[in-house]
């Protein structure tokens, strides 16, 4: 990552990769049992103690994640599913996997990009069936408001934790405020295993289906027979293959030993953000100006003044080593899901339009922060014109 990291001065992520990692993997090589086994079970048994759940699940990354959690819970055709539109775009086709038909809801505001409880609300049909609740960029959704507005319908709540490893509101991890949990490990995420993903529930019979239909819906594992544990197997659902191996589940061991420490060491990154960035940066919003609970920190989303030109910003920054990224383009608006568009979503246009992702990862020195924002001041200088200067700060970004 380092090497592929060389062109930029301060890359969007980095990974926190070393010797224990290396020697877990060796490990795993050494004992010749590759599949998911042993470790993969104390892999999962970890990520249980670390969030609460009764039932902790490792599968190959999050977008299967979220594919068995519809399976489990029964998503098909005819059903609705209310998903933000600002997510990764794998929110909405987990939804489409089951044939059930992903509704766009729109966010609360310009500081809280999760999804808007009142939103929500609105868009309920009576073929609604679940909610999938993105912690967008590590800070915890409204739980308790989106919770009670499922519990009024008799609807789902999924969590799609990708971004909220670690994180908690009122003392309770996020992915265990929902029936299930959909964890992912992918290599920009705050802890990897390359591709991988967890599960969490705290029902035994989901957890039971979850296990069936993560391995082709057979009643043993390899493994199992492997233990001599069993000799034979039924199949009692069209399951898939969506197993981890031993190798991404030792890595995620390691990576999950230092993940409170990297949460943390990404917190005081954030704070460091947001002490010189108002004075470097007028008119750049910080959205999560008072977070609910404790987040992950997994991104620092910048929402641009008006007048500023994206493109011309990001190529600026890149110009001064520094990458940038956007968080997200909106789901509705790519050409697949364009034809399911429903109404408008004002806040997640105006907020996704003027979106941008700065560089957080542990690894940051706090140097480095300051490097990013006195890129930041450079670039909105070069690419805010005269005339669009903002003259009342922050409110200016008022969507
Ligand atoms: C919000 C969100 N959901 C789902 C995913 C899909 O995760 P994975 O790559 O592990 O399938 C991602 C990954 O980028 C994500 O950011």
């Amino acid at each position: 990552m380092a090497e592929l990291n060389g062109q930029w001065r301060v890359p969007l992520a980095d990974i926190d990769l070393g010797p224990e990692e290396e020697a877990a993997v060796l490990d795993v090589l050494r004992r010749r049992w590759l599949t998911m086994g042993g470790v993969t079970a104390a892999f999962e048994a970890d990520f249980a103690a670390l969030t609460g759940a009764e039932h902790a699940l490792a599968v190959t990354n999050c977008t299967a994640a979220l594919h068995l959690a519809g399976l489990a819970l029964g998503w098909g055709p005819g059903d609705e599913v209310i998903v933000p539109s600002l997510t990764f775009v794998a929110t909405a086709n987990a939804v489409r996997y089951c044939g059930a038909t992903p509704v766009f809801a729109d966010v609360t505001s310009a500081d809280d990009l999760s999804l808007s409880p009142d939103d929500v609300a609105a868009r309920l049909s009576p073929r609604t069936r679940a909610i999938v609740v993105v912690h967008y960029g590590g800070y915890a959704a409204d739980m308790p408001a989106l919770l009670a507005l499922a519990g009024r319908h008799g609807l789902d709540v999924v969590e799609d934790v990708a971004h909220a490893p670690g994180a908690s509101l009122d003392g309770r991890a996020l992915g265990t405020w929902g029936r299930i949990g959909c964890f992912s490990f992918f290599s920009n995420k705050n802890m990897t295993t390359g591709e991988g993903g967890m599960l969490t529930t705290d029902d035994d019979a989901l957890a039971e289906r979850l296990r069936l239909l993560r391995s082709h819906g057979m009643t043993t594992l390899t493994w199992d027979r492997h233990r001599g544990h069993a000799f034979s197997y039924d199949v009692v659902a069209p399951g898939y293959n969506y197993r981890i191996d031993e190798l991404r589940a030792a890595i995620g061991r390691a990576q999950l030993a230092k993940l409170p420490g990297n949460n943390r060491r990404r917190a005081q990154l954030d704070a460091a953000y947001r002490a010189l960035l108002p004075a470097a940066a007028p008119g750049l919003a910080l959205p999560y100006a008072a977070p609910r609970g404790v987040s992950a920190h997994h991104l620092r989303p910048a929402l641009l003044p008006p007048g500023v030109d994206r493109t011309a910003f990001m190529t600026a920054m890149k110009e001064r080593g520094i990458q940038t990224s956007i968080h997200y383009p909106p789901v509705h608006r790519f050409s697949y899901y364009r034809r399911a568009e429903g109404p408008a979503l004002p806040i997640t246009e105006a907020v996704a339009a003027r979106e941008v992702t700065l560089p957080l990862y542990p690894g940051m020195s706090a140097g480095d922060v300051e490097v990013v924002v006195a890129a930041v001041a450079e670039a909105l200088a070069v690419t805010l014109d005269e005339d669009s200067r903002p003259t009342v700060g922050l409110t200016a970004l008022a969507v």
